[in-house]
């Protein structure tokens, strides 16, 4: 976080189906967090993201729904933008793939690309449905994963092995629509010449000292082991459409222009505050946030097309990658009903518990975060409830009933004091530092143990029997403005809720977050509870409805 400027990107969701806890563990909350604590740092902060509209899947869901692909699209960009604005997921720009600067910038990219030679015209034999009358791309077709064999895979890639081919190269082919086997068809395509890149890609990789390692040489291994030139046509009316006359009726695939809408959207933003777009992009810091599933899109085709460009638009600086969520220690699967839809759970449970939950248990790292109904009630009654509610309840409702709302005066400091200060004024450095460096799960530690160590103080000095009362009370008070924004990034409702009760203006800064600045004889408000505790037949209830069919 060096620049001023800092422009935060998270993977963009297809547009084809809601949001579930696996999209928001990955890559929504972890990139939703840090850009609230870089808009608490002070930073300028543009947090885009956009629906990922094109694609073979799309069209065929809209086909089977008998719909046309616009309409559902559009639908699926107003329901995800709900479900992300109540879960506190705020982006300053949320946009779509199909946009009208979407489709000119991909138009763009792929001329220069084609000026400077990184684009090739070839004529391919493809697979194509005689009994549908279809050429078959991507996920029209199903087969064997030619390296891992795994069986079952789409055409475009392995789920198991994390490699992306060509349905050409899939083995024992079969069309999605009617199973039966494809045949053989011509078909000029344009292709992407990854393979020239990679001297540039490798050194791009070896010498970002920010990307992390173990991505890093798994990206590295694949370029020695030798990358294969790109197809990026796609014999489908569902795209953006390749701006050549004698390319007519074909579009782009998919992974051609969505990352693109990373720059397209957060340019539109910036020029809708008028500011200077292409300038901004290229001197901000930018983060694009994902999931492990997408390393080799992110990691090879991202940065290959804008080195294309020769940097006309940076490449970023950080892609923070995470992993999979698993559910009660099983696979996450939507067919298996080993899954829990964004929705359903903030239909429920309040979206902050969603929120600190996965915050906490999930780390800066591509392992997998396990989701249990247990685990999530103990965490949220002894943690959030026992330790950072409780301290908030009790400091509040004391001041509420024996000071009269009135923030006392305090009298001499003892040592217990001072000592406790100086946690309070060190909390949001120690955090801070984790936050920067995207570690949420140790920043969460770090405030859960300052929230006991508030208990702890509260406890000891027993205000209720001693003659220090004021002293203490003036020292808590305080401390609970500081939690009220190290909070913030991770529950952001609770927040605000705090910060209304001890009446000061939800102002967030985190440079100012440790000060002792709530003065005595300020009034705060009626103390109300934060969090409630779960209740063990809720989680009874949650667990027995996995793994009941949900299609
Ligand atoms: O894998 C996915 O869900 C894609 N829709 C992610 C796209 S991210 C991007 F680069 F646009
Ligand atoms: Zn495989």
């Amino acid at each position: 976080m060096e620049k001023d400027s800092i422009i935060i990107t998270s993977a963009l969701p297809y547009a084809n189906g809601e949001l579930h806890l696996g999209h928001i563990v990955s890559t929504y909350l972890p990139a939703d967090i840090f850009a609230r604590f870089c808009r608490a740092k002070g930073k300028k902060v543009a947090f885009v993201c956009a629906t990922d509209d094109y694609g073979t899947p799309i069209l065929l869901r809209s086909e089977k729904e008998g719909t046309n692909p616009s309409d559902y699209v559009e639908y699926w960009n107003k329901r995800d933008h709900k479900d992300f604005e109540d879960t506190d997921i705020k982006f300053d720009y949320f946009s779509k793939t199909s946009s009208k600067e979407n489709t000119e910038l991909t138009q763009y990219f792929f001329k220069k690309l084609l000026e400077n030679d990184l684009i090739y015209k070839n004529k391919i034999t493809q697979l194509y449905c005689e009994k549908d009358g279809k050429f078959l791309p991507d996920r029209y077709v199903t087969g064997e994963c030619p390296y891992c064999k795994e069986n079952e895979q789409y055409s475009d890639g392995c789920e198991k092995c994390g490699r992306v081919f060509t349905n050409f190269e899939v083995l024992n082919p079969k069309c999605i629509i009617c199973k039966t086997k494809p045949v053989v068809k011509n078909s000029t395509h344009y292709f992407f010449r990854l393979s020239k890149l990679s001297d540039n890609l490798k050194e791009w990789l070896s010498n970002n000292e920010n990307l992390q390692t173990n991505v890093k040489n798994y990206v590295i291994n694949w370029i020695e082991d030798g990358l294969k030139d790109w197809d990026i046509t796609r014999d489908i009316t569902w795209g953006v459409p390749i701006p050549l006359e004698e390319a007519k009726g074909q579009v782009f695939y998919g992974w051609f222009d969505n990352h693109l809408c990373y720059i397209s959207s957060t340019l539109k933003y910036f020029e809708q505050n008028g500011l200077e777009p292409k300038k901004i992009w290229n001197e901000s810091e930018i983060y694009h946030y994902i999931g492990k599933d997408i390393v080799y899109h992110h990691f090879l085709f991202l940065p290959a097309m804008r080195i294309g460009l020769n940097n006309e638009y940076k490449l970023p600086e950080f892609i923070p990658t995470r992993g999979h969520l698993i559910l009660q220690g099983e696979k996450f699967s939507k067919s298996r009903g080993i899954y829990i839809g964004l929705r359903e759970f903030i239909d429920e449970f309040p979206s902050d518990y969603l929120r600190y939950y996965l915050a906490r248990i999930t780390p800066y790292d591509q392992s997998d975060v396990n989701f249990d109904w247990d685990d999530f009630q103990v965490k949220i009654n002894n943690e959030l409830v026992a330790s950072i509610g409780n301290f908030i309840h009790r400091t509040l409702t004391f001041i509420n009933s024996k000071f009269e709302k009135r923030i006392p005066s305090p009298g001499e400091m003892s040592e217990v004091d001072k000592k406790f200060i100086e946690e309070i004024k060190n909390i949001p450095l120690v955090t801070g530092k984790f936050l920067e460096n995207n570690k949420t799960d140790k920043a969460i530690r770090e405030i859960l143990s300052f929230s006991d160590k508030c208990n702890k103080y509260f406890q000891e000095k027993a205000p209720w029997s001693s003659n220090d009362g004021n002293t203490t009370l003036y020292i808590c008070a305080n401390a609970v403005l500081t939690l009220g924004t190290i909070i913030s990034p991770f529950i952001p409702k609770a927040s605000n809720h705090l910060f209304k009760q001890i009446n000061v203006e939800n102002e967030i800064n985190w440079n100012e977050a440790g000060d002792i600045k709530l003065e005595s004889g300020h009034e705060i408000n009626q103390a109300e509870i934060l969090f409630e505790k779960i209740e063990s037949e809720k989680i009874e209830k949650k667990k027995s409805e996995l793994g009941q069919e949900t299609q």
